[in-house]
């Protein structure tokens, strides 16, 4: 016997059919219309739309940044993730400098042991090489553990920057493998100098995190690590957090010119702004304290014609979530010491479909690629993961498209004291959420067993 999803409209990144679904154990066994229902579990989905598990490709769960941790531990951030529609994430397991990469991935997959709530991925953050490049050989080590892709961050000096050489050593090896480079692109020195004249002057409030971060300072990044990935041999970059036009005009060039340039944006980008969150009397704006910082609102519409026209590909969250009552305080009288991150996981999908797709700037097809097929296909999960089809994992979301939600802390279940969207109504919600087959979700409450997800060896994707 199996679970019949009947009625619904399949979504996909080519098309939206009226079909039923048959799921057999963990997998999708058929996708057609008029699947008899003899001898099965019958699920009505006359007026939702099903689509594939959202997959969240750039979360902080568990992490020690910022002078504390993220409050999301593998249990908070996931649950919450199934909650608003996501059945994969890839978090980021961070090298110590000093310490190596396999160390890194013991203690990733531990914190997440008996607490995933859904399917989890890993990146490595690389931090480190070793005083001889001698943990330059562990990059092969970690995509035969299924982890095939690295990150690097341009920003952060003496916390995670690393230098051009390292990046090109890396790159050159990625090169060698197929896998790929995620990278923060801030200048992160240029970033410091400005930041201390800030601190100097007295310029000591959360608003000058983000004048501190200019971004001509992203886009820099974006350029010069596109020119590091060409010296290395034509290395594949996704470009992490795109924050405004500078740097999206960067990857777009880059693309022109057929390198293996791919990149994400994120919910903050596209739908606030250092002009409406930023600069009010008090500490209140450290909950907007991320990085890259809240830009312009006039970087919003190319951002989001990016994702229109794949200049963009995937829309993750950066998930970095920090209480304010008692985390952001650390930086009362110096923004420095204000964490950076926010929460976002629980609503990346009501996002984006309510602004992009209901406001007609992107089609649902679109919006389906955006959150789950690109995602799957360029880190190497395709199609295990990110389509709705025969054989696929049956990672489903019955979508109601009709539900009204508004987002606010107090409902919110993730394990912060603030949300960045407070009050934001958007129309449409996950109803029922199934991973590998089983209902986790029903009706915006977490059914299924804490601990359940597993851990996902992912495949060299090329581009
Ligand atoms: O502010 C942020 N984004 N915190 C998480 C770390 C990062 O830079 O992605
Ligand atoms: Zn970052
Ligand atoms: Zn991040």
């Amino acid at each position: 016997m199996g679970t019949l999803i009947k009625d619904g409209k399949v979504v996909s990144a080519q098309a939206t059919t009226l079909a039923d679904v048959l799921i057999e154990g963990e997998k999708i066994a058929r996708v057609a219309p008029g699947i008899g229902a003899a001898g099965h579990a019958v699920v009505d989905a006359a007026g939702m739309l099903v689509l594939p598990g959202g997959i969240d490709v750039h979360t902080h769960l568990d992490m020690p940044f910022g002078g504390t941790v993220s409050t999301d531990d593998y249990e908070w951030g996931t649950r919450a993730a199934a909650i608003g529609g996501t059945t994969t994430v890839i978090d980021f397991a961070l090298q110590s400098m000093g310490h190596p990469m396999t160390e890194a991935f013991r203690t990733w997959r531990a914190k997440a042991e008996g607490k995933a709530c859904i399917d989890y991925a890993l990146h490595m953050a690389v931090t480190d090489l070793g005083p001889d490049d001698e943990w330059l050989d562990e990059v092969d080590a970690m995509v035969a553990e299924g982890i095939t892709s690295f990150k690097i961050f341009m920003a952060y000096p003496n916390v995670l920057m690393v230098n051009d050489a390292t990046i090109f050593k890396l790159m050159q090896r990625t090169a060698k493998l197929g896998a790929l480079v995620c990278v923060h692109a801030e200048n992160g020195t240029v970033i410091d100098v400005v930041v201390q004249q800030a601190l100097a002057t007295g310029n000591t409030g959360p608003l000058y995190h983000a004048l501190t971060r200019p971004v001509e300072a992203e886009a820099e990044a974006v350029h010069r690590v596109v020119a590091i990935s060409e010296i290395a041999g034509g290395a594949s970059v996704y470009i992490v957090h795109v924050s405004c036009e500078e740097s999206m005009r960067e990857v777009a060039a880059a693309r022109a010119r057929g390198l293996h340039v791919t990149g994400e944006t994120c919910p903050q980008y596209l739908l606030l702004s250092l002009e409406d969150h930023m600069g009010k009397p008090g500490f209140e704006d450290a909950k907007f304290v991320f990085t890259p910082p809240l830009r312009e609102k006039k970087n919003q519409a190319p951002l989001w014609q990016a994702l229109k026209d794949n200049v963009l590909q995937v829309v993750s969250t950066d998930h970095c979530p920090f209480r304010f009552a008692d985390q952001k305080t650390l930086g009362l009288g110096n923004f420095t010491r204000i964490p950076n991150g926010a929460p976002g996981i629980e609503n990346r999908m009501q996002l984006i479909l309510h602004h992009g797709v209901n406001a007609g700037r992107i089609s649902l097809e679109r919006f389906v690629e955006l959150t789950a097929e690109a995602p799957a296909r360029i880190f190497g999960m395709y199609p295990r993961k990110g389509v709705v089809a025969a054989g696929s994992d049956a990672d489903i979301v019955l979508w109601d498209p009709s539900a009204k939600y508004t987002i606010t802390a107090a409902g919110q279940s993730m394990n912060t004291d603030y949300s960045i969207f407070e009050g934001f109504a958007v129309k449409g919600n996950a109803r029922q959420v199934l991973s590998r087959g089983e209902c986790i979700v029903d009706g915006g409450k977490f059914v299924g067993r804490v601990g359940r997800g597993r851990y996902l060896r992912r495949e060299v994707a090329g581009q």
